[in-house]
């Protein structure tokens, strides 16, 4: 059954709920993938810059892209809540923007947005939950933040740091998301900012006692490019399973096995071609 906003905001471990499964998709198969594996949450992220539009960044990606994989994957029509990301660019430049560009994702299918950043965001959170727009927050490493951060580095790595950490998560609680990505912080900064909240926290990279995880659907099957990053786990190594069968069909075709008899139609009698 799919879950609301408010069921998700209510899922906190601490209170017994079931830790948040939380898995990216950006098409139909992906999305039908994951609601039959019975994950809580879609997201589609602006990953989807990296792992399926070959970008080195999230920055390259549009509202326009990321809505076009909303409807892929809303066209599954999976059973599962399905948040989209709001992409760089699309909630920077002032609130009626922001506000704008969430409700096209919602148009697009997404039952939520989410977006990074914490007290520099909080009048457009603000503004986008007063249009009825249910927005997760992400903190910690926050990619769209590369350029800023100077690359993909671990965060909240000092005492300061980690105040200002747990300062933006309570800043993004008292406005009202409804879930908080932490993403690309040591352990014990994920538990601390765990136990600070009310809302659950969905982790990547953030260890193992936040209220939920998220993988990107592609490092968790083995289908990204390069090394994955510390954080994954791949369940399956796909890639060499479908470069092999790829490379059976242009063997088979080649050789002139492929199709047999039994892969075509039958001739009807008397017809010459
Ligand atoms: O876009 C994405 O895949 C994300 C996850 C890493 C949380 O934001």
């Amino acid at each position: 059954m799919k879950l609301s906003a408010p069921a998700i905001r209510s899922r906190k471990r601490r209170r017994g709920g079931a830790p948040l499964v939380m898995v990216t998709a950006y098409d139909e198969p992906g999305a039908r993938f994951a609601a039959s594996a019975g994950v809580d949450i879609i997201l589609v992220g602006d990953s989807l810059a990296n792992v399926v539009l070959g970008h080195d960044d999230t920055l390259h990606v549009t509202v326009e892209e990321i809505c076009h994989h909303v409807r892929a994957v809303t066209s599954a029509r999976p059973d599962v809540h399905v948040v989209a990301d709001l992409p760089w660019m699309s909630y920077h430049l002032g609130v009626v923007d922001a506000v704008a560009n969430a409700a096209r994702l919602v148009r697009a299918g997404a039952d939520s947005v989410k977006l990074e950043g914490g007290r520099v965001r909080r009048d457009v959170v603000r503004a986008i939950l007063d249009a009825e727009i249910p927005v997760m927050g992400h903190l910690g490493l926050t990619p769209q933040s590369v350029m800023a951060m100077g690359g993909y580095r671990v965060q909240a790595k000092s005492p300061d740091a980690v105040q200002q950490l747990h300062l933006d998560a309570k800043i993004l609680e008292d406005e009202g998301v409804f879930a908080l990505v932490v993403e690309g912080v040591p352990p014990v900064v994920g538990t601390g900012i765990t136990e600070a909240l009310e809302i659950p926290t969905i982790g990547i990279g953030a260890g193992a006692n936040t209220d939920g995880q998220v993988l990107v659907f592609h490092d968790l099957l083995g289908l990204s490019r390069g090394e994955p990053a510390k954080f994954v786990r791949r369940y399956v190594d796909l890639a060499p399973v479908i470069t092999g069968a790829l490379a059976e069909f242009a063997r088979d075709v080649r050789n002139g096995s492929f199709p047999t008899a039994n892969e075509s139609y039958p001739n009807p009698e008397g017809l010459v071609g």
